[in-house]
């Protein structure tokens, strides 16, 4: 693998997509191929049966090897389902110095201390998100290190998932011949392709509508504030069709791709389909927005319960930017922002030249974003995810794997 290509690896619950990307000499991401298979193997976002996921993964990769003409030896992969969560702790040390100046290695004792808390067995951190850090109980510090004090203290976020199904993932991407340059929980990878910083500086929400679940990142003042995974997406949709259509879910799905809206629309008008056996179905089109409408009510109705127990239901300047295949049906972000009372919009990707209109490659494209970022040379020193976390474990990990 040439050293300034860059791979994505979605495993999604309907499809398993890959992105190959070069960097180019003035430091822009330009897409070079993408490859896709339905998804095998996985149940609401985790990856349950490990060999099939692992089948289907060796094939997209063989995919995108040949549109992009590289070679891919490893990949950023994202971490779906609803086990993924996030829980608040706090850690507290004494600053080390004499003189009272704190250093980097404070920051990184505090920071340990923060994540030494007890997790139900088969869970385990991933990451921690610093909120903030008190200096002798002065809130609101971004950046201790360099400042006085005796008594340093954090806040932070951190993120956890059932380990089970970490492992099976990771397993997954090893054995289809693949190492694992990172592992992003879903929808990180879609807020790195689409938040700009000034969303997240003023408080905003990525919602990846998949197909067996539904995503949500609230960032504010520049940090992760809150993340979760509602194991409900567009799949549901389709199900409800062919329950109320009495179809069966392919020829629902055709058409909710086909005609699938929200927003009733006025009248009586049918559409109709033809199907295999060259009958025709016929459908009501203000009974198919019904049922998709009754669907995303539900779906909306948890994301706003889940915010307001952050006290961000309507408080959300930046509002709510949206992705995933389900975030395709028409009129979408007008339905958001009528259910929502926020701002809403479909997001697009930035810093990355390809395919940016469609919100069902947003995923992806924000793992090669994010598999770009790891490779820059300049460490960031900020706020953000911390080093010691996921990346490097797993890096240490798969080193004994990786060819
Ligand atoms: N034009 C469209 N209109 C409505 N829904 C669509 C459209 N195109 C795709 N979808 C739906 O989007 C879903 C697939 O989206 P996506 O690829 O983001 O899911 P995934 O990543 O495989 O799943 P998940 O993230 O839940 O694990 C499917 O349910 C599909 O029916
Ligand atoms: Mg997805």
């Amino acid at each position: 693998m040439k050293a300034n290509i860059i791979a994505g690896l979605d495993i999604g619950s309907s499809s398993v997509k890959m992105m190959v990307a070069r960097k180019t000499e003035d430091a822009r991401l330009e897409v070079l191929g993408f490859a896709q298979e339905s998804s095998s193997g996985m149940r609401k976002g985790a990856v349950v049966k490990q060999d099939e996921v692992a089948r289907r993964i060796a094939a997209v990769k063989a995919r995108a090897e040949n549109v992009s003409s590289q070679k891919i030896d490893e990949v950023a992969v994202n971490l779906g389902g609803s086990h993924v969560f996030v829980t608040s702790s706090r850690g507290v040390v004494a600053v080390s110095r004499a003189d009272g100046e704190i250093s980097q290695e404070d920051v990184d004792r505090v920071l340990d201390a923060a994540q030494a808390f007890s997790l139900p067995s088969n869970k385990e951190i991933l990451e921690v998100f610093p909120k903030e850090f008190l200096v002798d109980g002065e809130g609101s510090v971004k950046e201790p290190v360099g400042m006085r004090g005796i008594r340093l203290e954090t806040e932070v976020l951190a993120l956890c998932a059932f380990s089970p199904y970490l492992k099976n993932l990771t397993d997954a991407v090893l054995s289809s011949g693949l190492g694992v340059a990172d592992v992003v929980p879903v929808p990180l990878a879609t807020a790195e392709a689409v938040l700009t910083n000034q969303q997240k500086e003023l408080g905003v929400a990525v919602l990846n509508i998949g197909a067996g679940t539904t995503s949500l990142a609230v960032f504010q003042e520049g940090d992760l504030l809150h993340l979760a995974v509602f194991p409900v997406g567009s799949d549901h949709i389709t199900n409800d069709i062919a329950i109320g259509l009495r179809t069966e879910p392919e020829v629902a799905e055709r058409i909710k791709v086909e005609f699938g809206t929200l927003g009733v629309l006025k009248g009586k008008r049918t559409e109709k389909i033809e199907l295999e056996d060259g009958t025709t179905l016929s459908f009501s089109l203000k009974m198919l927005s019904h049922i998709i409408e009754a669907r995303m009510k539900e779906i909306l109705g948890l994301v706003a319960k889940d915010l307001k127990t952050i006290s961000k239901q309507a408080d959300l300047p930046a509002g709510i930017i949206l992705a995933g295949g389900g975030a395709k049906l028409p009129k979408i972000a007008e339905f958001v922002k009528k259910e929502m009372r926020l701002p809403a919009k479909i997001g697009q990707a930035q810093g990355i030249l390809g395919p940016q209109e469609d919100p069902e490659l947003l995923e992806v494209m924000g793992l090669v974003l994010k598999a770009a970022r790891n490779t820059e040379s300049v460490p960031r020193r900020r706020m953000g995810a911390v080093g010691g976390g996921l990346f490097s474990r797993l890096k240490q990990i798969f080193q004994v794997f990786v060819p």
